[in-house]
């Protein structure tokens, strides 16, 4: 169990309102989220999951796993991230769940994201970038992200739950993350970059060792 996980966790469980449909995301953190709601005695109406792992464990705690094309536009999108800037600008994706993540966030009135103190950082980039592709344009996408500055690695193993692969990009230093987002993202065959700057976190719950928690 990390301590500063579930107390981040713990502390958004404030934020979710009984009987209502959230979106909850990927990771050991959100994970954490998932036991603390096991753990309660909130009744959701149901939640709509970004992967096929979050919907499985949410299912197994006894909430009604539902599809976004039914629900409208969410209230709440809860998340962990690898990295947050002062900005709540976000690398996420390290799990492999990027597309369904963003998707899910920007369907959201609002997102929390819960993170421990590791993942606060002054400048994005040092967590290699994921970016979701389409098999096909593999090499293609891997050599335009090179002229963008990054050394691309394809992550081996890593098919998405969308069927298509990542590559992971090493030595950005993300200066100007709404303008990187974009540049990615308007290359032919790239699905989603893991950088969620256009749409960043409404509010940041860094979890501490010692089971404080600070909201930013
Ligand atoms: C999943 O694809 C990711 O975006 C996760 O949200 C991110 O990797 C954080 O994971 P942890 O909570 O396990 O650190």
């Amino acid at each position: 169990m990390n301590t500063a996980k579930v107390a981040a966790a713990k502390a958004a469980m404030n934020h979710i309102v009984d009987g209502t449909i959230i979106g909850v995301g990927t990771g050991s953190t959100a994970n954490c989220l998932i036991d603390a709601i096991g753990e309660s005695r909130l009744q959701l109406k149901g939640a709509v999951a970004s992967s096929e792992a979050t919907a499985q464990r949410l299912t197994a705690i006894g909430v009604d796993v539902m599809d976004l094309n039914s629900t409208g536009t969410l209230d709440l999108y809860i998340d962990g991230a690898d990295e947050a800037n002062r900005d709540l600008q976000l690398i996420k994706g390290g799990g492999g769940a990027l597309t369904r993540e963003k998707i899910v966030a920007n369907a959201s009135r609002e997102f929390i994201c819960i993170a421990d103190e590791s993942k606060q950082v002054d400048v994005l980039g040092s967590f290699p970038l994921p970016v979701e592709v389409i098999p096909m344009a593999r090499s293609f996408v891997a050599r335009e992200l090179l002229k963008l500055g990054c050394d691309p690695e394809y992550r081996e193993g890593g098919v998405t739950d969308n069927g298509n692969i990542i590559l992971d990009c090493h030595g950005f230093e993300i200066t100007s993350p709404e303008e990187l987002e974009q540049a990615v993202n308007n290359i032919p065959g790239v699905v989603t970059v893991g950088l969620f700057a256009l749409r960043p976190a409404d509010r940041l719950i860094i979890g501490k060792d010692d089971g404080s928690t600070e909201i930013l």
